[in-house]
């Protein structure tokens, strides 16, 4: 089968790939695919200047997305096959295969504000394709998109491109962060969606094969475009609708006596539930789940399925509550106030092992205790302050002076906790638990109190030591 000038045919063997995008997603995928493939050129583009300039560092541990492993992997590849640029019309030009792997943010104006999803960049990077291309490509959606997503990319990259002709394919990345070197390593399954047409089919096997070098064969599940798209946002809905539906047992455990942990041991040892996504915290965050749950219910509203909506909303909702009855919580218990108190928050990334922050549970619980009046001073290994205050500024509750003046970062997360009148634990990092406690307590305000969103300490060690220790769900 003839495809232009690309003539992509059965068993067509991919040479060069670029990647539009050198995130979350786009940095550690492309590493990986490089590291399997030594013999495909993966050149990775962003308009990004300094993340490229992070990407190149000659100290392979500068590279600006902290990953577990992720190092090792760019280490191995860049400069073999392996290249991050800003060169981006030369990257599309030469490559056979492009990802797109841009952001993909909620809408923040006009229709479906506060719910869609922001296409802007995926048309943008559509269009540039259509300008430059010479040659015949595969486009594959690596973003999470609303379905029916590659029909917008589809008809742009039709009508305005120069008579070249285009393959598109939804290739949805499911790694999640803190284990996206060992998810992209042995995925559950790699999920490819195309046209059913022969030319779609061999697209599709074009990607299958690229996979293929590393993932075992029954584990690369192929559909039509629509499915994979799904697929997605669905995968997203259930993993979080697993965590609100742990945490709104979690209130009522509170109140019952129960102990959520315990609950949920019993509940995950029946197979049928299984025991992961049980884990009760102060509330998911991430770049994914509200975004896509949100993505969600927007398409479901469209499509006049309110019923569908307002189910996948509530996760959202349960989660809003999540993170704002555990602010509640310590300005309760500090005997209903928090102005001028001190309280030193352990963790500001959304989950351990990244240094992400969108979406954290921290930003709200931080916004709320600020509102108060608080002193909030925090300790993450792997946050700047300059990002944790850039996240509270986005939310824009007061002005920057004013987040400046009530939020501050230590590198030391005994001096975070030094005159503290409470401590929140916000992030499950490992390294909290090896901490001096006994150090700790001395230093602080007394009573000194624990509130730990994470269930990560040892709450019977810590009462010993004369915490006020509570945590959530029990
Ligand atoms: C998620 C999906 O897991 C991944 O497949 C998809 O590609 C992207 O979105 P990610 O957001 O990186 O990945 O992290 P994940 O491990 O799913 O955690 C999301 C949030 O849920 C975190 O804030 C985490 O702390 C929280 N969580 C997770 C819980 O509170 N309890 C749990 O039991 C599990
Ligand atoms: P994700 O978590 O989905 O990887 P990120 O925000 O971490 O999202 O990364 C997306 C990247 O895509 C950003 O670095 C951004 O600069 C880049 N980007 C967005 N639009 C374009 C574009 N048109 N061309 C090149 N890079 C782009």
């Amino acid at each position: 089968m003839v495809l232009g000038q690309l003539k992509i045919k059965i068993g067509m063997k991919i040479t060069k790939i670029c990647c539009i995008g050198a995130g979350y997603v786009g940095g550690p995928t492309m590493a990986v695919i490089a590291q399997k493939c030594p013999d495909i050129q993966v050149t990775v583009v962003d308009l990004n200047v300094d993340r490229i300039a992070k990407w190149n560092d000659p100290n392979v541990e500068n590279i600006p997305i902290y990953e577990p492993g992720l190092s090792a992997v760019v280490a191995e590849a860049r400069g073999r096959n392996l290249f991050f640029s800003t060169e981006v019309d030369q990257a599309i030009e030469e490559a056979e295969m492009i990802f797109i792997s841009v952001n993909t943010p909620t809408k923040t104006y006009g229709t479906g504000k506060g719910l869609a999803a922001d296409l802007k960049y995926i048309e943008l990077c559509a269009r540039q394709i259509a300008r430059v291309a010479k040659t015949d490509k595969i486009v594959v959606e690596k973003s999470t998109l609303p379905v029916r997503t590659a029909e917008a990319i589809k008809s742009i990259l039709h009508n305005t491109g120069n008579g070249v002709k285009y393959q598109i394919l939804s290739n949805p990345e499911f790694l999640a962060e803190g284990t996206a070197v060992e998810d992209l390593f042995a995925p559950d399954r790699v999920l490819i969606g195309g046209d059913a047409t022969p030319e779609g089919q061999q697209a599709i096997q074009a990607l299958v094969d690229v996979y293929a070098r590393w993932v075992p064969n029954e584990r690369i599940l192929t559909t039509n475009l629509w499915s994979s798209e799904l697929s997605k946002l669905v995968a997203n809905a259930f993993l979080a609708q697993r965590v609100s539906s742990i945490n709104s047992i979690s209130e009522l455990c509170e109140k019952t006596g129960a102990n959520v942990a315990e609950v949920a041991k019993a509940i995950g040892m029946d197979s049928r539930i299984g025991p992961k996504f049980l884990k009760s915290s102060v509330g998911f965050g991430g770049s994914c789940f509200q975004k896509d749950i949100l993505n969600l219910v927007y398409i479901a509203k469209s499509y006049g399925l309110h019923e569908v909506a307002d189910y996948w909303e509530q996760v959202i909702l349960m989660n809003d509550h999540q993170k704002r009855r555990f602010a509640k919580n310590i300005v309760t218990t500090l005997y209903n106030t928090v102005a001028d108190k001190k309280i030193a928050f352990l963790g500001w990334a959304f989950k351990k092992d990244t240094n992400d922050t969108r979406e954290s549970a921290a930003i709200y619980v931080a916004d709320d205790l600020l509102n108060e009046h608080a002193n909030v001073v925090v300790y993450d290994p792997k946050v700047s302050e300059k990002q944790m205050l850039n996240d509270l500024d986005y939310l824009a509750t007061r002005s920057v002076s004013e987040n400046h003046r009530l939020l501050q970062a230590a590198s030391d997360p005994y001096a975070a906790c030094e005159g503290a009148h409470a401590i929140a634990v916000l992030t499950e990092w490992d390294e909290f638990k090896t901490y001096d406690w006994q150090r700790i307590y001395e230093k602080m305000n007394k009573p000194a109190f624990v509130f730990d969103g994470r269930n990560l300490l040892d709450g019977e060690q810590l009462t010993a030591l004369g915490f006020m220790y509570q945590t959530i769900g029990a």
